[in-house]
């Protein structure tokens, strides 16, 4: 155990700093493992603390060395200065309490720095992460989101290519006129190569656009380019956002913790996120990266230009800019599409949060480490409260709000008050109530009951949140269901409205009906809840054929399996005849877009299967659920044989690939019948597919079922030798092989993976690559026998030592623990206590160790 724990910060605690800072300036001097940062900087009085003080100065700085520091121009001498793990304080006698300058200079080691946070290299680049609290790892500072500077920075070294935030001075030297939190502050030099575009603003300003990337890689930027312009110009037209420098660069860097950060005016990504080409990225690949792009550009007004006042307040800037790309990618694909694939996310990742040992609310209110609050409660559920709030004040509502946000806030750190605010004042309602969707955590469950009589249909509708850790009461939250209902013959009986649930209960009657209406609640998936509803399968499959929200008529089939595959699991049923049958309708149903079809087809994956189960209170046997899931497959792959075949052919593809929704969804289909073809022919026609792609869509399709069979050995070979000097590419031979193996020795493969010379476990994407995907393999990861946990364990140790923060994320694939059988969970404890019980743990997992192994 570690023997210094950390401290617990609170939200309770927040406190305005005694000096805000005004002006930064920055002088680096590279070296890869004596870097010199010279700073200067200028702080001034915080007149609402002038009456608690005298103030000593606490500057954050953790790793630093620091060689010299003066005060207004008088050098500090030894002995004056208090150092500590975290920081340096000067007693109050020593500042002038007016304001002064602050000159230091420290020494950093990037090389070393194998955490990638603060100043590190990335194949001999270097580069920088601040956010959350990175920027303390380059100098001494007040590193916290409310203190808001200029910076001017200037870079030596022999660098060819030196960039920082703003604008460009000269050769090496930057100016950043915005003020800014630390966090967003970013320095990238190497040789690099730009490929450059340009953006005329909707007022007729021209910005400079530069994708940096290594040389080579220059031939893979044009989608990322594309992409950022039209999020550019969709901010201008939907939000009536413009951008705000001279110049938006956007850096490719290989090793990287997350996907990508939006520091002013310097995007850096994952390369992941960035570099595609048709042969080399599947379809969603680039819809990733259109996202993200969008995604850390929307950033630059909500994030950047108001920021957050503390890390409390995160889902501030990410709830609402992850609700403004997924609106984004909806404008430019389709919205249909685009929400079954975020709402099958946020059941996926942040529903089991929700329903696990990590659940916090969407606001947390304390942390050690802030780096474990990126979650996708912050992110993903922060973006439905904004969808809710959306559909409860309308779209004009919503939109004369933003505007007020941003006519209010521009410029300042922000609190959730302040955004419930502008939406109370701009639309003149109470939002008190709404306001817990931040603070209360869990996933509210409504349930529905209906009766029919004499012509009138009664809907009750009860909301339940169950207790979560260090939270046992819970009080009712506002729900905007969107509903409608139907016919027997799918006619819409009762048109869509919202009705809004606030209290625990509710009475809904509609009069008038010549018969029991067939129920569509929650569409859209209008409030992020799980749902009873008790319906038929012929009312369900009448809603799957009929149903004119689109999202339900997808949510009734997807239902519809998962009670069949529940069913098999837990009674032995028998697949249904009818389902496989309906399913089969779908596929052929030319009127639905294909990629529309593609989800319709595509059954809840194993994890889904589980956290179902769990939820009715069945221990998991992941090996049963695979067989179950896989006797559904096999019989849809039977039945349907000859419409596979067809859809095959007609979905092909004709013409030079383009990474577009339409042959994207074209390609998804043609995927899925694949699939199934697999599982009768033996791989023929995979093996075919792999000879013939032109495109890594298709080939990454026919490899996955040709491993899946065990008949890849020669196309994995030929991959490898043909994209082993690409590393996204090696990725994905890493990663499908520990995806797709059979589960019988998935464990082996995946242990030898381990042991290959291309292997660079300390780089997260190839980490991630390998035993990401090799916990998606549910039922090898849960081998009866533990050896999937002992491995995972063993590299977790390993990788804690050199990256706490990917560490951390990647110990929350033992979330869901408790769901397993007996043996599996007392096989996971012990290695969860092998994690914990080394002495070097870092605090990141500490954390997320402690609460996971804290789970009943
Ligand atoms: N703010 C970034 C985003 O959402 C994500 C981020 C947070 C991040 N911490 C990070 C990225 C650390 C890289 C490393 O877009
Ligand atoms: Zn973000």
């Amino acid at each position: 155990m570690r023997t210094t724990t950390a401290p617990t910060i609170r939200l309770s605690d927040y406190q305005e700093p005694p000096f805000w800072i005004d002006t930064v300036d920055l002088f680096f001097d590279l070296h890869p493992t004596k870097t010199r940062v010279h700073s200067k900087i200028t702080f001034r009085a915080n007149p609402s603390r002038s009456g608690d003080g005298p103030h000593d100065l606490r500057l954050d700085g953790r790793g630093l060395k620091l060689l010299s520091a003066s005060i207004d121009g008088t050098e500090l001498e030894d002995g004056l200065i208090d150092f500590d793990d975290e920081g340096l304080t000067l007693k109050s006698e020593y500042i002038p309490q007016s304001g002064f300058e602050w000159d230091a200079v420290v020494q950093i080691n990037p090389e070393a720095n194998t955490a990638l946070e603060g100043l590190y290299m990335s194949n001999g680049m270097y580069c920088t992460q601040c956010e959350a609290q990175g920027f303390r790892k380059i100098t001494y500072f007040l590193d916290r989101p409310d203190v808001m500077a200029t910076y001017r920075v200037q870079i030596n070294g022999d660098m060819p290519v030196k960039l920082s935030n703003g604008n460009p001075i000269n050769a090496g030297i930057w100016h950043d006129p915005w003020k800014k939190p630390a966090y967003l502050f970013a320095l990238v030099a190497g040789d690099l190569v730009s490929y450059d575009d340009g953006f005329t603003t909707g007022s007729g300003k021209h910005v400079d656009l530069k994708i940096y990337v290594r040389p080579g890689d220059e031939g893979k930027c044009a989608y990322a380019m594309d992409a950022l312009k039209r999020s550019m110009r969709w901010d201008e037209q939907v939000y009536g956002r413009e951008y705000d420098l001279d110049i938006f660069q956007i850096v490719a860097v290989d090793d990287f913790n997350m996907g990508a950060m939006e520091n002013k005016g310097l995007n850096i990504f994952n390369s992941k996120y960035v570099l595609a080409s048709p042969e080399t990225a599947t379809d969603r690949d680039y819809e990733l990266i259109e996202g993200i792009i969008a995604h850390e550009y929307f950033h630059n007004w909500t994030g950047n230009r108001i920021t957050c006042r503390d890390w409390f307040q995160l889902c501030l800037k990410e709830g609402l800019t992850v609700f403004r790309d997924q609106q984004f990618s909806g404008d430019m694909r389709s919205h249909a599409v685009k929400r079954i694939d975020d709402v099958l996310m946020l059941r996926a990742r942040q529903f089991r949060e929700d329903a696990g040992p990590l659940a916090h609310p969407v606001r947390p209110e304390e942390y050690i480490e802030i780096n474990n609050f990126y979650t996708a409660t912050v992110y993903e559920k922060g973006a439905e409260v904004i969808g809710m709030l959306k559909t409860l004040v309308g779209d004009e509502g919503y939109s004369k709000a933003l505007d007020l946000y941003f006519e209010r806030h521009d410029g300042q750190a922000c609190t959730i008050e302040d955004w419930i605010k502008v939406f109370e004042d701009a639309c003149e309602t109470d939002l008190s109530q709404f306001k817990l969707w931040y603070s209360q955590a869990g996933t509210p469950h409504l349930s529905a009951e209906e009766t029919f009589s004499n012509g009138t249909y009664t809907l009750k509708l009860a909301q339940e949140t169950k207790p979560t850790p260090g939270q046992d009461e819970k009080s009712p939250v506002v729900l905007p269901l969107r509903l409608a209902a139907y016919s027997q013959s799918g006619q819409e009986i009762i048109s869509e409205r919202v009705e809004v649930l606030r209290d625990v209960q509710a009475e809904i009657a509609f009069d008038g009906l010549s018969e029991k209406p067939i129920l569509s609640l929650n569409r859209g998936f209008s409030a992020p809840v799980t749902l009873g509803l008790k319906q038929s399968n012929a009312d369900r499959l009448l809603l799957m054929a009929h149903d004119t929200d689109p999202f339900n008529a997808w949510e009734a089939g997807y239902r519809t399996g998962m009670n069949m595959i529940v069913g098999m699991v837990l009674n032995d049923d028998a697949p249904d005849p009818e389902f496989i049958e309906a399913i089969g309708t779908i596929m052929s149903d030319s009127s639905r877009d294909p990629a529309y079809r593609a989800l319709a087809i595509g059954l809840p994956t194993e994890d889904a299967i589980a956290a179902e189960l769990s939820s009715r209170n069945h221990l998991v046997d992941a090996t049963l659920v695979n067989e179950c899931r896989n006797t559904v497959l096999d019989a849809l792959a039977a039945i349907h044989s000859d419409r596979c075949e067809a859809l095959f052919d007609t979905m092909k593809v004709e013409g030079p690939y383009s990474p577009a929704a339409q042959d994207a969804g074209q390609r998804a289909l043609q995927g899925v019948a694949l699939s199934l073809i697999s599982r009768q022919d033996g791989g023929a026609l995979a093996t075919q597919s792999f000879e013939t792609a032109d495109n890594m869509t298709q080939s990454q399709a026919a490899l996955t079922n040709l491993i899946r069979l065990e008949k890849a050995e020669k196309q994995l070979a030929t991959f490898y030798g043909r994209w082993k000097s690409d590393k996204l590419v090696t990725d994905k031979w890493f990663a499908l092989q520990a995806i797709a193996a059979p589960s019988a020795h998935a464990v082996e493969t995946t242990n030898a993976l381990s042991q290959h010379a291309d292997f660079q476990w300390k780089n997260p994407n190839r980490f991630r690559s390998l035993f990401g995907g090799f916990a998606s393999n549910q039922a090898a990861f849960h081998r009866a026998d533990g050896a999937g946990y002992t491995l995972l364990t063993d590299w977790l140790i390993k990788l804690d030592a050199v990256n706490p923060q990917t560490t951390a994320r990647m110990v929350g694939l033992f979330e869901t623990w408790r769901r397993n059988t007996k043996d599996r969970q007392e096989k996971i404890a012990a290695c969860l206590d092998r994690i914990a019980s080394n002495p070097d743990i870092s605090k990141d997992t500490a954390e997320i160790i402690g609460k996971i192994r804290a789970a009943k």
